[in-house]
């Protein structure tokens, strides 16, 4: 752990890649665990397959289950994790190039955290479905946390824009993959990394940069990392902001 601990220290450009497990400590369930919301998907909001809350044929047959899941998302006073602190001082000490994150949860900006590339987009815009108006966050603010359909003043539903399984993801998530910025070191944390293509961010530094992954358990492709800890990312980065200098504003 030292030596992964002196590589944080020394790097000045790190790409952190995180996934559900960064939340699960903030109270978010995650989506594969054994008691992640795959597992209860179906008879808690009435889909038939678990991916069905996040699937875009699903959603427009019966756009319901998803802004029900969404109602339990929203509508929790969630916090950030000791991880997402982490992520923070790395931006307060210019040592971060980007956090790419597949999570919608939107909690590294809650933190503070800037420097973030949402590559399965967030709940900070919305889209109607029919017209294309366009919507923030406030606009359905009430039906998302209501678990109510949010519709346009032409009748169409509004989607909030979160990649479905079947949407392309974000534009700019093919800009940082068609033009990566140099990085000295990738962090992973608290993803199983079995979603394409966003899993590509890291992977594609394989071989170029160390590659550190932090998770509960294994992936299958921790081959490709230079460091793998099994353990909770809270206390991985517990350590990590015990040894970083805090950061002072003058
Ligand atoms: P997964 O549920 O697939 O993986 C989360 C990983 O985090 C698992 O391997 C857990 O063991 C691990 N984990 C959970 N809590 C942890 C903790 N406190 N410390 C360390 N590790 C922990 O979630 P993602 O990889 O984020 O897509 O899933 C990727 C995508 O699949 C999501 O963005 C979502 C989903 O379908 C969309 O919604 C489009």
């Amino acid at each position: 752990m030292k030596e992964c601990i002196d590589l944080i220290k020394s790097s000045k450009k790190i790409l952190i890649f995180t996934g559900a497990g960064i939340s699960t400590n903030s109270g978010i369930p995650d989506f594969r665990s054994a008691d992640g919301l795959y597992s209860f998907a179906e008879e808690k909001y009435k889909v038939p397959y678990p991916e069905a809350v996040f699937d875009i044929d699903f959603f427009n047959k019966n756009p319901l289950p998803f802004f029900k899941l969404s109602s339990d998302l929203l509508s929790k006073d969630v916090k950030p994790s000791i991880t997402h602190k982490f992520i923070k001082r790395l931006e307060e000490l210019g040592k971060l190039e980007v956090v790419a994150t597949q999570n919608i949860d939107m909690l590294h900006e809650k933190c503070g955290n800037r420097k973030v590339l949402a590559c399965h987009g967030s709940y900070g815009e919305a889209t109607c479905c029919s017209c294309n108006k366009k919507y923030k966050f406030s606009d359905i603010k009430n039906s998302l946390i209501d678990g109510k359909v949010p519709y346009c003043s032409c009748k169409g539903v509004i989607k909030p824009d979160i990649t479905f399984f079947g949407e392309s993801l974000p534009v700019d998530f093919y800009n940082f993959v068609s033009n990566p910025p140099v990085i000295d070191l990738v962090i992973v944390m608290g993803t199983s990394l079995e979603v394409a293509p966003a899993n590509q961010i890291p992977l594609m530094y394989a071989g170029k940069v160390p590659l550190i992954i932090i998770n509960r358990e294994k992936t299958v492709y921790d081959r490709y990392f230079d460091y793998s800890y099994l353990i909770d990312c809270d206390n991985f980065s517990k350590l990590l902001l015990d040894e970083l200098p805090i950061y002072k504003t003058t």
